[in-house]
């Protein structure tokens, strides 16, 4: 197993680590454009090998990317994040040259390589791969559900003061401040509707602080997150990697489904081997499939500005 991780900056970095860690994969290759940044995060992370008992090769590479072939999974988290105060819309002009030719490149060195988008803003940079690439739908996944979710569930466990491994909460639909849908009623405290243990403000307040998540962390670190971004996207890859069909929010390509086409959005699917397998219906009722559809038409016009570019 050969995972590619392109941008060795917080994310990237921290997304190698993660998969090193739970040894993922046989060979990281962790490329970057600025010269000596993969080659030092590489070189840093190796020396942990015998700290903490792990044999994965890491390879590292400067934009030279006759090194990443053959890649089974390559995670593109390139381009530039945001500062206090942005939304991730606003880096599309920016981020989707960049991202049009880092899939370029990778594609022609793993073709048939399931591609992880981090990249912002994330479901245009899903559309944007997957259009500009001509792949196989099922082959790009865009990464952004399970980061809210993540944030959603860890917000629900403060206001229930309860473990965060006893919360099921799952974040549908776009992955920016106003686009995702916190599922409030399907989250569950041990199986348990947590309306059953929060009143509507509280419930109110989670879904709040779940969609202003990354901004939250943006305000206080000066730029976007990567603990939990990083994270999250080696969860993804390991769920490729291992073929295990966990069943995750993640940015796919809708012709139908959810009553949505020609448009990537997050929704429940099970990943494995071949990418993104099969979505999940979760049966919105018609205020979720209101909220659905609404952040459609954002992302939607969104997606209209990559033929301005
Ligand atoms: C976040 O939400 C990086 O978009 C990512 O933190």
């Amino acid at each position: 197993m050969k995972v590619t991780v392109v941008g060795a900056g917080n994310v990237g970095a921290t997304c190698a680590d993660v998969l090193i860690h739970r040894q993922i994969a046989d060979e990281i290759v962790l490329l970057d454009i600025k010269e000596g940044v993969a080659e030092g995060k590489s070189l840093d992370m190796l020396q942990t090998a015998t700290l903490l008992g792990f044999g994965t090769k890491i390879t590292p590479s400067t934009n030279d990317y006759t090194k990443t072939a053959n890649s089974d999974i390559v995670v593109i988290t390139s381009g530039v994040p945001r500062k206090p105060g942005m939304t991730r819309e606003e880096l599309i002009g920016i981020n989707a040259g960049i991202v049009k030719t880092v899939t370029e490149n990778v594609i022609k060195h793993s073709p048939k390589a399931i591609i992880v988008m981090i990249a912002n803003p994330m479901d245009t940079m899903t559309y944007l791969a997957l259009k500009s690439s001509g792949l196989p739908k099922h082959q790009i996944i865009g990464m952004g559900g399970i980061l809210d979710s993540a944030r959603f569930k860890t917000y629900l466990s403060m206001a229930l003061d309860s473990p965060q491994y006893d919360i099921e909460g799952v974040v549908i639909g776009g992955h920016g401040d106003t686009t995702m849908i916190p599922l409030t009623r399907f989250a569950t405290y041990k199986g348990v509707p947590v309306a059953q243990f929060l009143n509507a403000d509280q419930s109110k307040q989670v879904a709040a602080d779940t969609m202003v998540g990354g901004a939250t962390l943006t305000k206080l670190l000066g730029t976007s997150a990567w603990y939990a971004p990083g994270a999250a996207a080696a969860l993804l890859v390991e769920s490729i990697a291992r073929d295990q069909k966990r069943q995750f929010p993640c940015c796919v390509f809708l012709e139908g489904e959810y009553g949505q086409k020609d448009i990537c959005l997050g929704v429940p699917v099970i990943v494995g081997k071949n990418g993104w397998e099969k979505i999940i219906d979760y049966k919105l009722n018609a205020e979720e499939q209101e909220a659905f559809n609404k952040s459609a038409d954002a992302v939607r016009s969104m997606n209209d500005v990559l033929a301005t570019l």
